[in-house]
């Protein structure tokens, strides 16, 4: 009988679940925005038992489409927005307070207090990361800070902490596994990445106790079995969405990179088993851990990419479908030079600034929605080649980069050769685009034993198009600089 894998790929603005055949075809999709809580200025929060009701929903309706039952599934892979902090009780697996979700700069003001009291070089040293809002350990700390009785039932014992992976594992497994993977433990401030363990001095820094923490595991691993969906499934592939994406794209290699365009867009480099530190305000991280080792990443965050284009729909409603804002871009006037900087909750990589707040320059009487949409579209592009940028200088090895790039917004032919043109560099899209559910469904599969290994796995990694860089050099130099002095007049350090 053929075996089918389950992939929950559960994002900042939706949750999918993704059935695949034995031949990794997608044979049944769900899919399900949920809310986006926007409590205060630069707070975002999601509501824990709607992403758990999204969570099963979306896989009810992909084993529907795919007329797959629970009992010919061979493994679920879980891949998540990370960063997003969950805290419930043990007791009744009810969460004490929304999810704080990464994009929240609420602890804004401890993060400059700890950089204050200069702890930063060391969470660094340990983390790969920065003192910025982020990362989940400050918003934890929030948390037992701000939740009356939380600080004392978190030392007692009686709560969980967890990223989204940790609380949908909780929730599939009827509360039997707390458990996450290396590269969710890797985005939290509190996991020291090359010693691969909870950092007790972190943990005493953020006034964490160990109690509340997850075991941190493989990315392929077991992390127990569901029962919910009327037999048994095993869940065997956990990992956070970019590092899932970067399997999903094949990039083993040192030297292999790809940025994905969900809500924000992360490019990740893969650096092999070295950990190389960023001289030029990039994140180490963990790549992946398998069978115990760990291959490193350089990455590079952008906060805003897929959300600047929901702002276009949502906000200003200039246009009724996101799949309309290329098109809508492509009419723009040429000779106009408008620029957004969509520092909505602030800039990520290479600026972290997170008081940096959103803007757009150039208007005349003549800038209308396409010059706005083109604006948009374009940002992403700029601050993918910002990314890169960092990456080039970090990373001297040898060899042409080539970006692998998926996520919804690169189905937009006009803005991968945008993108291709400013980052000077060829792009390549794949043929399959549910990258990030892919190598999440790789890693359950693989582990499974139904699905090849890495290297097969690899090989058949197939190509759509190659975006080569056509722009005049004049021209590209002339748009790049009218970027870095958008950028210039918005940050605040
Ligand atoms: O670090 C946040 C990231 O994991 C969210 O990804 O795809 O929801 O934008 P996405």
């Amino acid at each position: 009988m053929t075996k089918f894998i389950l992939a929950i790929d559960q994002g900042t603005t939706s949750s999918r679940a993704i059935v695949f055949d034995g031949d990794r075809k997608v044979v049944g999709v769900g899919q399900k925005e949920f809310s986006q809580i926007f409590p205060q200025d630069g707070w975002v929060e999601h509501d824990p038992e709607e992403i758990w009701e999204s969570v099963v929903a979306t896989i009810k309706t992909a084993l529907g489409e795919a007329k797959v039952g629970a009992e010919q599934i061979a493994a679920i892979g879980i891949t998540n927005q990370r960063e997003t902090v969950v805290v419930w009780d043990r007791a009744t697996g009810k969460p004490i307070y929304n999810a704080i979700v990464w994009q929240d700069r609420r602890t804004s003001a401890t993060c400059a207090e700890l950089k204050r009291a200069g702890h930063e070089a060391l969470f660094t040293e340990r983390t790969g990361l920065l003192l910025d809002p982020y990362f989940s350990g400050t918003k934890v700390k929030w948390l037992l800070d701000n939740v009356e009785g939380a600080r004392a039932r978190a030392e007692a014992g009686e709560l969980a902490f967890g990223t989204i992976d940790t609380f949908l594992i909780w929730r599939l497994t009827g509360g039997k596994v707390h458990a996450t993977d290396a590269t969710n433990a890797a985005r939290t401030l509190m996991f020291d990445i090359s010693r691969n363990l909870w950092d007790e001095e972190l943990l005493g820094i953020l006034g964490v106790p160990k109690a509340l923490l997850p075991a941190v595991k493989d990315c392929a691993d077991d992390f127990g079995v569901t029962a919910l969906f009327g037999a048994e499934i095993p869940i065997l592939g956990v990992a956070g969405d970019q590092h899932a994406a970067t399997i999903g794209q094949a990039c083993f290699a040192p030297g292999m990179v790809k940025s994905t365009y969900g809500t924000g867009c992360f490019a990740v480099l893969n650096t092999g088993k070295d950990m190389v530190r960023s001289q030029n305000r990039l994140l180490t991280t963990i790549a992946y851990r398998l069978n115990g080792e760990t291959i490193y990443a350089l990455e590079g965050s952008i906060f805003i990419a897929g959300a600047a284009v929901q702002w276009i729909r949502d906000g200003l409603k200039l246009v009724k479908h996101a799949s309309e804002t290329g098109p809508l871009a492509r009419t723009a006037d040429p000779s106009q030079n408008v620029y957004m900087v969509p520092a909505f909750v602030g800039l990520g990589a290479p600026w972290w600034d997170a008081e940096a707040r959103g803007a757009i320059f150039g208007i005349t009487r003549n800038t209308g929605p396409a010059e706005i949409a083109r604006a948009a579209l374009e940002a992403v592009c700029y601050q993918t080649r910002d990314l890169l940028e960092a990456m080039r200088k970090d990373w001297t090895a040898e060899g042409d980069t080539v970006l692998r790039v998926d996520g919804g917004m690169v189905a937009s032919d006009w803005t991968m050769q945008f993108l291709a043109d400013v980052l000077d560099a060829p792009v390549d899209r794949p043929t399959i685009l549910e990258t990030t559910a892919l190598g999440a469904a790789w890693l359950a599969g693989m582990k499974a034993g139904v699905w090849p290994d890495m290297d097969e796995f690899a090989a058949g990694w197939a190509r759509d198009r190659r975006f080569e860089p056509a722009m005049d050099a004049e021209e590209r130099k002339a748009k790049v600089a009218g970027w870095d002095d958008a950028v210039r007049r918005v940050l605040t350090q």
